[in-house]
């Protein structure tokens, strides 16, 4: 059994796994508290995981059945994320960790994203091209063994659900924008309004800087009685520039046909649009398609501890003195 925690950003997330086998995952969301500013605000987030994080920990283990004594190994997520919410769980873990000898797992929050897939149901296999794409990342993985994964593109700007966070919140629809836009969008014309799809020919990194400022000044051109009325298909249209670029991508990608699948992974994976439109691409290409559940596409430590079960575990106390990292590929050791 692997005991997995998760505080990257603001989410507090605890689970437990046995194999690929969920037997608890505990998700304790602070986007209440957030919405009030419109974003994450970083000190906050740090606050209320440290508030939170004993008792998440405690409702997993329970929820699961177990002691902490039977937990074969702990795993948390080291970076990339905010570094105060990383440490929260990073000493957390270690302070578990250490209590009862137990080796410790340190993982990378996108090889977590990745390695949702990994978990039941329905498994999967690598290889396949994996489109992770948060509220912090947009990357394109090519995943060709459990142990990690190559970058083939990244965002060089705004992540994805950045986007739809910046642009929900210049259309006056709250946070987490994705859900506010998404079900914005669902009465709205997305061909309403001809939003920029950047760089769909060059590449497979992504840009959304020039897409957000295109609707700023969709927005500053149209009345405000205007704004109100248009915001449904305002909505549509943006959303759909965001999906067309993310699948326009993966299109690219799996061209090759090195890739027998495609999988997604982040919060932006709930959206519908994406998801439909992913569809249709493997539908095309004859390539297989892995949603896993929206539980599994947002922030847990389920998938944090899926991941170690396919890295290093770190005997103790050689963890007590790791740090957490705030940006790049995972490292080891401070
Ligand atoms: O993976 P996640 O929970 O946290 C990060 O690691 O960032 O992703 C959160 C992001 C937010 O930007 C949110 O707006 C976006 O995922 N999101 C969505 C949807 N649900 C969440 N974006 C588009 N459509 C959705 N339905
Ligand atoms: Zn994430």
């Amino acid at each position: 059994m692997i005991l997995g925690l998760e505080t990257s950003c603001d989410d507090t997330c605890a689970a437990v796994i046995d194999g690929p086998r969920i037997l608890s995952n505990v998700v304790s969301s602070q986007a209440a508290f957030h919405e009030h500013y419109g974003g994450v605000v970083p000190e906050v987030a740090s606050r209320h995981h440290l508030e939170l994080v004993n008792a998440v920990v405690a409702a997993a283990l329970q929820e699961a059945g177990a002691e902490l004594s039977a937990v074969d190994q702990i795993a948390v997520t080291q970076g990339p994320g905010l570094i105060g919410a990383l440490l929260v769980g990073l000493s957390t873990a270690k302070a578990l960790a250490a209590a009862h000898r137990k080796p410790l797992v340190p993982v990378d929050h996108l090889h977590g994203h990745v390695a949702a897939n990994y978990l039941e149901p329905d498994p999967l296999e690598p290889p396949f091209l994996c489109l992770i794409a948060s509220g912090g990342h947009t990357l394109l993985a090519g995943v060709r063994d459990q142990s990690g994964f190559e970058v083939l593109g990244q965002t060089l700007d705004d992540a994805a659900g950045e986007a739809f966070d910046k642009g929900a919140r210049l259309l006056g629809l709250g946070y987490p924008g994705g859900p506010a836009i998404q079900s914005a969008a669902e009465d709205g014309d997305p061909d309403a309004f001809d939003f920029p799809v950047a760089m769909s020919e060059r590449g497979l990194d992504f840009s959304f800087s020039g897409l957000k400022t295109a609707l700023v000044y969709r927005v500053r051109e149209l009345a405000s009685g205007e704004v109100d009325r248009r915001r449904a298909d305002l909505a549509a249209s943006f959303q759909t520039a965001i999906t067309r670029q993310l699948v326009a991508k993966l299109r690219r990608a799996a061209r090759d046909g090195e890739w027998p699948a495609i999988a997604l992974g982040g919060g932006v994976a709930a959206n519908a649009e994406l998801r439909v439109r992913t569809q249709a691409l493997c539908g095309e290409l004859g390539l297989r398609l892995k949603l896993v559940p929206i539980s599994l596409c947002t922030d847990n430590a389920a998938m944090i501890a899926s991941a170690a079960r396919f890295s290093e575990a770190i005997p103790y106390p050689e963890y007590l003195d790791f740090d957490a990292f705030a940006t790049g590929q995972a490292v080891r050791a401070a």
